[in-house]
């Protein structure tokens, strides 16, 4: 499904560049490599709005919209959709800024949920917003 989006969602939470070392034997990024991107820009914003430890529990289904070339800046951005009582919804969204135009394209997107966790790994209460 081509994307015609040009604004990306949310607050920009982890840029990066795509190197040679995330190829695959065909010589394009692999797309774990972006979910993992995903993954700790999410990780990021959900741990500020829970005050401390998170843990990723379920992601969504994604596709691809945009193959990543080496070189391009992978921009993560990530919008809290939902808190509920120990679980918090992210919508997360991975761009790419492709040089020399600083051409900017979604290559993908997913909802991620969040789980705040105590010292132990189980499940605490979001707190209320500060
Ligand atoms: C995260 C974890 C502590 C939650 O424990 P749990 O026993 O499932 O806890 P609960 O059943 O009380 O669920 C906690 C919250 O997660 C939500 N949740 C649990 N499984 C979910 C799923 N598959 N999808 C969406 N939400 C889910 C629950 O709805 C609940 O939300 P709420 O409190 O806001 O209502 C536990 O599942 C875990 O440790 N998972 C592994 C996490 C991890 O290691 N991630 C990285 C993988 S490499």
């Amino acid at each position: 499904m081509p994307s015609n989006e040009t604004e990306p969602r949310g607050e920009l939470a982890l840029r990066t560049f795509a190197m040679p070392a995330d190829v695959n034997v065909n010589g394009d990024i692999f797309g774990g490599w972006v979910v993992s991107q995903m993954d700790l820009a999410g990780g990021i914003v959900a741990a500020a709005r829970a005050r401390g430890r998170v843990a990723t529990v379920a992601i969504e289904t994604m596709h691809f919209i945009h193959p990543v070339n080496i070189g391009d800046v992978v921009c993560v951005y990530a919008d809290i959709e939902r808190v509920g009582r120990t679980s918090m919804g992210l919508h997360i969204e991975a761009w790419i800024l492709r040089n020399p135009a600083q051409e900017r394209k979604k290559v993908t997107e997913a909802l991620f949920t969040f789980v705040a966790i105590d010292e132990a790994g189980r499940p605490r209460p979001v707190p209320a917003e500060a």
